[in-house]
């Protein structure tokens, strides 16, 4: 729960969500997404839980996730900007989400080894996977034509 005074509103529309409203995100990438890209993202996934901040109207925090539409499903990503960490605003996109994706068969995303036990809180579980990083891509900007 968020401490008193502090309202999060949970939402899957995009309406209204500008860039403006996408400052701070993927704190530590070398090679960040804008956030008029970061928008394309949210846009292009099969599904997405945004909390924003009821005062400011701001996203503070983003689940994503991407499917086949049958049986697989694999979050990229899920971010809370930092001054909002450890009020149960990740947790609870991750339980939304979940919610969400309840009809598929496997859910699957990457993680750092001490974030493991936070997503084991919520019934996912350690497994091994294989990935590729093209950080030339990071930012998700395309060359110009
Ligand atoms: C992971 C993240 C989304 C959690 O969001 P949050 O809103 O702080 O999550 P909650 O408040 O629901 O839960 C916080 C709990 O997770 C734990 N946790 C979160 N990130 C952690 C980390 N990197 N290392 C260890 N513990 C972590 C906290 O210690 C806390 O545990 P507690 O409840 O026992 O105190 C957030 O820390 C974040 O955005 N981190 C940077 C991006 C990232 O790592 N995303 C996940 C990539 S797959």
């Amino acid at each position: 729960m968020e401490p008193s005074g502090m309202q999060i509103n949970y939402t899957s529309s995009l309406d209204g969500v500008t860039p403006e409203r996408l400052q701070g995100f993927f704190v530590g990438w070398p090679n960040p997404p804008s956030p008029a890209t970061h928008l394309e993202i949210l846009r292009g996934s099969d599904e997405v839980v945004l909390a924003i901040d009821e005062r400011s109207g701001d996203v503070v925090g983003f689940i994503t996730a991407t499917t086949d539409r049958v049986i697989s499903a694999f979050i990229p990503h899920l971010e809370v900007l930092p001054k909002f960490q450890g009020n149960g605003i990740g947790s609870e996109l991750v339980r939304r989400m979940l919610r969400k994706l309840e009809r598929f068969y496997s859910i699957d995303l990457m993680c750092d080894p001490d974030v493991q036990p936070f997503y084991e809180r919520l019934g996912l579980r350690p497994y091994s996977g294989m990935v590729m990083r093209r950080f030339e891509n990071q930012s998700g900007q395309r060359p110009q034509a």
